[in-house]
């Protein structure tokens, strides 16, 4: 049988095993995905061991995505301008190659299932760090109207937008600076892990506000309880980021690309 992995620490709560078993049996594949969790200054050993005993593919999640780009021998575009790898995959020579999926889940969750559109719109991202770096170019292929970029340490907004310039219309602009209303903003920082809100002004929220959270938990996060208080009309959570970049890996390793939606709901449910 063929054998997948996600790699990460801590990685005993991660939903990916229960999300592409479900892929598996809707689609007819036969394979196994188990989750590893490598030590801290063991994950490239792991992982060199994981594909020599005949690993197939693998997923990366926190905190060894960057360590994940520098090993693999090959990337592709998009993981070579994210600077993040969260899946590998072989060649049909048997090369290990680094992807990243997770721009290209967050675009599709967003116009796809919630039919939120991208395109011509005004488009607000929070955060300048590796979450952020990696969804910018799905987000400008997605040809937003303006993309602005603000993070609470200004310079690193201002080194990213430099990176992406040549890839579409973005700009950064200091917190402080905000001063009117996006039909989307997306929060890219870890500002909802210790329960903390990054520290925008209010304006920045219209009555046509969509909001949507990388994150995902149990609890409507502290980024989009704010968000609805200033009126926003809509919010939506990482949950649908993270199975659409899941069903983005199983189709580079199977082929196929299973249905989102049924288990979206069904990892809700849980
Ligand atoms: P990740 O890989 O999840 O992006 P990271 O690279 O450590 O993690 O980046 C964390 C991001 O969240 C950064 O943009 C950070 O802002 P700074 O660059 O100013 O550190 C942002 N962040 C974390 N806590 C925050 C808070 N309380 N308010 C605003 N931004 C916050």
């Amino acid at each position: 049988m063929d054998i997948y992995a996600v790699f990460g620490n801590p990685i005993a709560h991660s939903k990916s095993p229960l999300i592409h078993a479900q892929f598996a049996k809707q689609t007819a594949q036969d394979l196994e995905y188990v989750a590893i969790q490598a030590p801290l200054d063991g994950f490239e050993q792991h992982l060199t061991d994981f594909f020599e005993g005949g690993g197939k593919g693998a997923n990366v999640t926190v905190p060894f995505k960057e360590q994940a780009w520098r090993y693999a021998p090959s990337l592709t575009e998009r993981a070579e301008l994210a600077g993040a790898v969260n899946t590998l995959f072989l060649s049909p020579s048997g090369e290990v190659y680094g992807d990243n999926t997770d721009g290209i889940g967050m675009v599709t969750d967003i116009i796809d299932n919630c039919q939120v559109p991208i395109q011509d719109k005004n488009i607000l991202i929070l955060g300048a760090g590796g979450a952020v770096r990696g969804v910018l170019k799905p987000l400008l292929n997605a040809a937003p109207a303006r993309l602005v970029i603000a993070n609470r340490t200004a310079s690193k907004a201002e080194d990213l937008a430099r990176h992406f310039a040549p890839h579409g219309v973005i700009e950064a602009v200091p917190f402080a600076a905000l001063e009117e209303p996006f039909d989307l903003i997306i929060n890219g920082t870890s500002a909802s892990l210790g329960g903390q809100l990054p520290d925008i002004p209010a304006v920045v929220i219209g009555s046509h506000t969509v909001t949507y959270d990388m994150m995902y938990g149990a609890q409507v996060t502290p980024f989009n309880r704010w968000a609805k208080q200033q009126g926003a009309a809509r919010t939506v959570d990482g949950l649908g980021m993270l199975v659409e970049q899941a069903a983005e890996a199983f189709a580079i390793w199977r082929g196929v690309r299973p249905d989102t939606l049924p288990v979206i709901d069904y990892i809700r449910q849980l």
